[in-house]
């Protein structure tokens, strides 16, 4: 039977929620990898080092005995962050980015930034700090397509952003698109992306064509074919600038199926199985392990981990629920398992 052997990768950005669903969750996500960035659009969002620090408890308790994970907290930027929450944030060993969500653009943004330029004075600190900036790139106004919209936001905010701050770490996070590649590309080794599996592996049809199906609708929205096909030669580049992030997103299955359905795939249960069907189909497993396991940990100059995990081509059909989740592809087949972690 084949198998493939990897050092055991880590997830730069994922979401775990609180109370019930963290429950249900977290052990997925500590089965596969040793670190994650985890997301602080929670209600009410993670703002400050003392809520990331109770959050982190909250996240260690759900750990399941015998694993090994550490979560990397974020804050969450808003227009009443100060300069004084990015220097506390950079003095405490568990906070590792903050996070920028424009406001309204998805899940829980809310209390996000309204206008990019009024927290410049913020960047400057991140620079001076050294903590990276995570971006959700997409602009959020009524006129714009919302397939249009990652690729304004880098147009209208990123180039300024990096021109601006040349020494700032930025993640473009999720990228969706030709343009965003081509932006990260061509931008200095501060500046870097993640990739989520099912960007990788959908287009929008997936989504939309012959039904509407809502386990597929997340933020940014999947694009048309041309966009997922520059995505999988990103990462299977061998660029560092690309590594794994999955933006494992779950909701409750009714929140999804609904007039209004929130957006976000639920992946955590299978993350490296789905992004090892992605890599396979571009002939391309050999890159696997530099994207999963070594250019997010060089980015955040944390050490690569040193133990392994084994998948092996067998293939399973994913169970309809997790708990109250409906995840990525229910019902259907996936040809890789993962058996050692
Ligand atoms: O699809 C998404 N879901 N995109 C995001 O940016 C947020 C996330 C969530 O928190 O549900
Ligand atoms: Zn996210």
């Amino acid at each position: 039977m084949k198998t493939l052997t990897i050092t055991r990768p880590d997830d730069w950005h994922t979401h775990v929620r609180n109370g019930a669903i963290l429950q249900t969750v977290l052990p997925h996500t500590a089965a596969q990898f040793a670190r994650a960035i985890i997301m602080p659009n929670l209600k009410p969002p993670v703002t400050t080092v003392a809520h990331a620090l109770a959050y982190r408890e909250e996240i260690l308790q759900a750990v399941p005995t015998g694993a090994n994970f550490t979560p990397l907290m974020t804050l969450y930027l808003t227009a009443a962050t100060t300069v004084e929450t990015i220097k506390a944030a950079a003095e405490c060993e568990h906070v590792y980015a903050f996070k920028l969500y424009p406001a309204g653009a998805t899940t829980n943004s809310d209390a996000g930034v309204a206008d990019v330029t009024t927290i410049y004075p913020l960047l400057a600190a991140m620079e001076k700090y050294e903590l990276p900036l995570l971006l959700h790139g997409e602009v959020t106004d009524e006129s714009c397509d919302i397939f249009d919209r990652e690729r304004v936001f880098i147009d209208r905010h990123l180039t300024a952003i990096t021109r601006d701050f040349p020494d700032l770490r930025v993640v473009l996070e999720h990228v969706t698109t030709r343009e965003a590649v081509q932006f990260v590309e061509a931008a200095g080794a501060n500046v870097a992306a993640t990739i989520t599996p099912q960007h990788l592996l959908f287009n929008r049809n997936a989504m939309l064509a012959g039904g509407i199906r809502p386990h597929y609708y997340c933020l940014p929205i999947l694009k048309r074919e041309t966009h997922r096909q520059a995505l999988i030669k990103a990462a299977t580049s061998g660029s560092a600038k690309f590594f794994l992030g999955t933006d494992s997103a779950p909701h409750i299955t009714h929140t999804k199926e609904n007039a209004c359905g929130c957006a976000g795939c639920y992946s955590a249960f299978g993350a490296l199985e789905l992004y090892a069907e992605a890599f396979e189909q571009a002939d391309a497993l050999d890159k696997l392990e530099g994207f999963a396991s070594f250019y997010g940990a060089d980015f955040y100059r944390l050490p690569r981990n040193t133990d392994t995990v084994t998948l092996q081509k067998s293939p399973w059909t994913v169970p309809a629920v997790y708990g109250e989740i409906t995840p990525l592809k229910a019902g259907e087949n996936l040809s890789w398992k993962l058996i050692s972690a």
